[in-house]
């Protein structure tokens, strides 16, 4: 007989705040109209748009990428067809590490977890029949986000579009790669150098480009709470800010075109607390750390996806019924840019069919609810208010124990925020095997035999035919023109030049993803976690 007993779990919060049965005027501050501002206005906590989705919906861009380029390629012109706005171009880890598809350590990863990406030739497939002066492209990539803009801006050119009209978003967000998902290449200071670099010339070539998504998302999924999620997000942003500033960058300049990038769980009226205190957060610190003057510096735009890790393999169609409250949450909590999982993305890369079903689940919140009608719907809710100044306050608390590390950097390299997440991580583990923390099909209303599922597969013949791209590639360039290129790359890399227009020329005459991050593995080396065993 299954248990119905009340889930005794939600008396606190996902990051330990107090959840009361009931709420009323007297848990609201007193000062509320001016913590909530205008919608549009600062500190931005109501949403940084005046009019919000009244007047244009949030982009519906879902992530995709797997195998070759021509695959993934047929898949963004499906998800066009279907309806989605903006295009998230998912790399494989041979990408992500810049590495070739021939290199040894990108055996059986080349093509699984994205899309195979070694050249200026993968890149024009990869867009082939897409005016890239139509759509805005999302690419989640980081230690090497340099080159494939790069390879972005050089396709773009080649279709006639001018850099400057190009609309898009690199991740680029290298710190949080330390922390939670592990795809760096080089040494901190290098790589804060190479992101104030793309600022720079993101600035000067391609100045509708947002720069970074500063992430809070992977450590979320590492495990980390709603307000360590927030804290250690914008510990980072300010890291970024610093390291431009220092590199002799005008705040106002580039802060504009900084972004971020957040989860949605399924426990909503948190995530809506956590997207209203973060924008809230971030306005402040720009405008009273960093002196901030132009509005847009102080807006906290940002992509959410729903959360992967509360997916389940046992009765994966239970998944979309979590979707669709995640990206509620988002959605309520005035997110500029969402991504709905897949029902089947526990198990394997998503089908076609899954695929169009979790953009669907946008397009039915768009569409048929009542939703886009209004700004901040939760705005005076004695409950959301009172977590919003809940996780605030407590994001604050943490944020001040990163700057006494000195900065994230450093608190980095102390292993503050790693440990701080696996503690939070190993509590919900605990939690679900206690069966405290109910996982519906999981711990509770399971079926004793699972239905049967078919996965989409990658097609392990990718590596070879990339290979001989490759081989095909290296063999009809202008090889002297390559080593010209790669060692001018070097030597920008060697001094304090701006490193990108020499890239930029190297990919031009067709030096590959790998060879260009070796010229940079080369002079600046490679990051070795102080915990590496
Ligand atoms: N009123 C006025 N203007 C409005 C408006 C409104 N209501 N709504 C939108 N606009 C304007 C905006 O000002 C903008 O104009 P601009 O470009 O001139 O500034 C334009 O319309 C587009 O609006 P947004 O910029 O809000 O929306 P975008 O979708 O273009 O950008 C973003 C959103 C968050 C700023 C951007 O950085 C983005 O798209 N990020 C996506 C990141 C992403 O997809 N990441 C995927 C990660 S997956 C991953 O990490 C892998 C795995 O490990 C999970």
């Amino acid at each position: 007989m299954n248990d119905h007993s009340a889930d005794s779990r939600h008396r606190t919060s996902e990051s330990g705040l107090p959840l009361h049965p009931v709420y009323r005027e007297s848990d609201l501050p007193h000062d509320l109209t001016a913590r909530l501002g205008e919608p549009g206005s600062f500190p931005y906590t109501r949403g940084v748009y005046p009019t919000m989705y009244t007047t244009r919906p949030w982009t519906m861009r879902q992530y995709a990428g797997f195998g070759t380029a021509a695959e993934s390629n047929a898949r963004y012109h499906q998800l066009l067809g279907a309806g989605t706005h903006g295009l998230s171009v998912a790399f494989d880890l041979p990408t992500q590490m810049g590495y070739d598809s021939d290199a040894p350590i990108a055996h059986g990863e080349v093509g699984k977890v994205g899309v195979a990406i070694d050249s200026i030739e993968d890149m024009r497939q990869l867009f082939h029949g897409i005016p890239l002066d139509k759509v805005s492209t999302s690419m989640t990539i980081n230690a090497p986000a340099a080159v494939l803009l790069l390879l972005y801006q050089l396709v773009a050119e080649e279709q006639g579009v001018a850099a400057d009209q190009l609309n898009g978003t690199i991740q680029n967000d290298i710190l949080k790669e330390y922390i939670a998902r592990g795809t760096y290449i080089f040494p901190p200071k290098p790589s804060l150098r190479l992101v104030a670099d793309t600022f720079a010339y993101c600035r000067a070539e391609i100045p509708r480009w947002n720069t970074i998504s500063i992430s809070g998302y992977h450590m979320a999924e590492a495990g980390a709470t709603p307000a360590q999620e927030v804290a250690f997000t914008l510990a980072n942003g300010a890291a970024y800010v610093r390291a431009a500033i220092d590199a002799g960058l005008a705040v106002d300049d580039f802060a504009p075109r900084l972004s971020f990038f957040f989860v949605a769980r399924t426990t909503l009226l948190e995530e809506v607390a956590k997207f209203r205190a973060a924008r809230r957060l971030w306005a402040r610190l720009m405008r009273d750390e960093f002196g901030a003057k132009d509005p847009k510096s102080m807006m906290l735009r940002f992509h959410t996806q729903t959360a992967g890790v509360q997916l389940t393999a046992q009765q994966p169609e239970v998944n979309m019924i979590r979707v669709a409250v995640q990206a509620l949450g988002a959605v309520l909590g005035g997110t500029q840019s969402l991504h709905t999982n897949s029902y089947d993305e526990a198990i394997a890369l998503p089908t076609e069919k899954s695929a169009r079903l979790a953009l669907r689940t946008q397009q039915v919140i768009a569409h048929e609810t009542d939703l886009t009608g209004t700004v901040d719907p939760f705005a005076g809710s004695y409950a959301v208010e009172a977590l919003t100044d809940g996780v605030e306050e407590a994001a604050t608390a943490l944020m001040a124990r990163v700057d006494e590390f000195g900065g994230a950097v450093a608190a980095i390299e102390a292993g503050f925020q790693k440990r701080e997440i696996e503690t939070s991580a190993y509590r919900i583990s605990q939690e679900i095997d206690s069966g405290s923390r109910i996982v519906v099909g999981v711990n509770r209303y399971a079926l004793d035999e699972e239905e049967p599922y078919e996965p989409l597969r990658v097609d392990p013949a990718i590596e070879a035919a990339q290979a001989a791209r490759l081989a095909e590639l290296r063999r009809s360039r202008d090889s002297a023109a390559v080593e010209r290129s790669l060692a001018a790359l070097r030597s920008a890399a060697a001094g304090t030049d701006n490193v990108l227009p020499p890239m930029r020329e190297a990919l031009r005459q067709r030096a590959t993803v790998g060879e260009v991050c070796d010229a940079l593995r080369a002079e600046w080396g490679v990051y070795r976690p102080a915990d590496a065993f």
